[in-house]
């Protein structure tokens, strides 16, 4: 059977997924709702072998902020006591300088600001669609800490003086979906949520949400839609999401691991998270490191962090008998490094000069074993799954690609054209991601 066909009987159907957060014991598969992953998959899919799902392998290398294990509400029920709140936390968090993890790097706080000054009913959602392949991260986080999403999502509420909160969480992370689902029902029976919370006068319930199986439903505006029922595409914006968003009404879009960081914030206080990192890219970062690496797994590290002690240092660099050829950091949207440019800190705005982004935190190593011209085409291949469709050039320039990689990717006409005339930063991106990949690849193996 292949992808996309169904047995005769309508017992079993196969359908193929870029990514379900597996990247460090990959390849994988979901049976139903049951992950399982491992090099012997299909050994472990046909009865052959034990069904296995390793857990993610988790390090804090620093903080620990978002690996921190202590329990989630510690705050809460204080806070929702106190008049001045919203101002104490939304004050906090702008002092530790804490921006959106989710792939732009908006201050939250300010985020927070502009939708407490627009008229409610007003919503905070938490975006843990993470269609990036290289990152687990959130899946992580929904999965280990649930408690904590959930409580930084209140907190973030209530820094907006928002009435409700949404979890959407993409659909192939059925166990992140499960245990998101159990933490909000556990919270309503501890009486963190619900009406006159803790027997103050604030109102706060959460619903959780399951994603549309779409990489842009990702993007805050295709998510709102998706949540609203509709097809997940991207709008025009404005008016932003902090203006009209969900049902019309002012939003606050965060991903799961900028509020996963809130309640540590409030906690030791501002000033010492923004002691984290390197100015003025404050605090913790999850990268995610693929199987190819020696150790894998999930390393909560400081910004600026140099990209060599995280290849080298942390992930142990490839297997002997292995060369590095580049690495992709920040997902299919980020780009590509050679081996010679990881003196480089982990910093957006370092990995930006060097034409690069930062995302959400992805390191995939590319290593001697994979044809340049098969990773570009699979590169193409994902983008024209993904692109919603929405606008011109990225819907026919991601097409152009697919069915041609190389002349695509040397096409400057067609580059600069996506690059400056596509809807969103899925297609405006690309460009980049496909430029840096292709010089990556040119220069000489080490
Ligand atoms: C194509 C595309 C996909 C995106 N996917 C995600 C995602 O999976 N998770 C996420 O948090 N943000 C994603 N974003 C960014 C969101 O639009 C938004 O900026 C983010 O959720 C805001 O949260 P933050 O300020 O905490 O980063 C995506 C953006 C684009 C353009
Ligand atoms: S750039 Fe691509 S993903 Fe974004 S709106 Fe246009 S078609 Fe959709």
């Amino acid at each position: 059977m292949r992808a996309g066909e169904r047995a005769a009987d309508g017992s079993v159907s196969l359908q193929a997924v870029h990514c379900l957060g597996f990247c460090y014991g990959g390849p994988a598969a979901l049976d139903g709702d049951t992950p399982c992953a491992g090099a012997d998959l299909a050994a472990q899919l046909c009865g052959r072998a034990p069904r296995r799902a390793p857990p993610i392998p988790a390090t804090a290398v620093a903080g620990p902020v978002l690996l921190d294990r202590q329990a989630g509400w510690r705050l809460w029920p204080q806070l929702v006591a106190r008049a001045d709140a919203p101002d104490l936390i939304r004050d906090q968090v702008a002092r530790s300088g804490l921006r959106g993890r989710g792939g732009a790097g908006f201050p939250a706080a300010r985020k927070w600001q502009a939708v407490a000054a627009e008229p409610g009913p007003r919503y905070v959602v938490a975006n843990g669609d993470e269609g990036d392949p290289g990152s687990y991260a959130d899946r992580l986080l929904m999965e280990t800490y649930p408690d904590r999403v959930l409580e930084g999502l209140a907190l973030a509420g209530l820094a907006c003086s928002a009435t409700a909160g949404v979890v959407y969480v993409r659909s192939e992370y059925p166990q992140a979906l499960a245990s998101m689902r159990e933490a909000v029902a556990r919270a309503r029976a501890d009486g963190h949520l619900g009406r006159g919370v803790h027997g103050s006068d604030v109102d706060f319930d959460v619903e959780v949400a399951q994603g549309a199986g779409s990489y842009v439903a990702g993007e805050e505006t295709s998510l709102l839609r998706s949540l609203a029922g509709l097809r997940g595409t991207v709008r025009l914006r404005p008016p932003y999401p902090v203006q009209s968003g969900l049902f019309g009404r002012p939003t606050a879009v965060n991903n799961v691991e900028t509020l996963s960081a809130v309640p540590a914030i409030l906690d030791r206080g501002g000033d010492a998270y923004a002691r984290l990192g390197r100015a003025p890219e404050a605090g913790t970062l999850l990268v995610c490191l693929n199987e190819r690496f020696v150790r894998p797994g999930a390393y909560e590290v400081e910004l600026g962090t140099p990209l060599s002690e995280i290849v080298y240092g942390l992930g142990g660099g490839l297997p002997p008998g292995r060369t590095l050829r580049a690495v992709q950091v920040g997902g299919p949207l980020g780009g590509f490094l050679p081996p010679g440019r990881l003196d480089l800190p982990l910093l957006a705005s370092a990995l930006d000069s060097a034409g690069v982004a930062l995302g959400h935190g992805g390191i995939i190593a590319v290593d001697d074993t994979v044809p340049a011209d098969a990773l570009l085409a699979q590169l193409w291949r994902f983008y024209a799954a993904e692109s919603c469709g929405a606008c011109t050039p990225c819907r026919e320039g991601t097409r152009r690609g697919a069915t041609d990689p190389q002349t695509a990717s040397a096409d400057g006409g067609l580059l600069t054209l996506m690059a400056t005339a596509s809807l969103c930063p899925f297609g405006r991106s690309i460009p980049r991601a496909v430029r840096s990949l292709v010089c990556a690849l040119a220069e000489d193996p080490p």
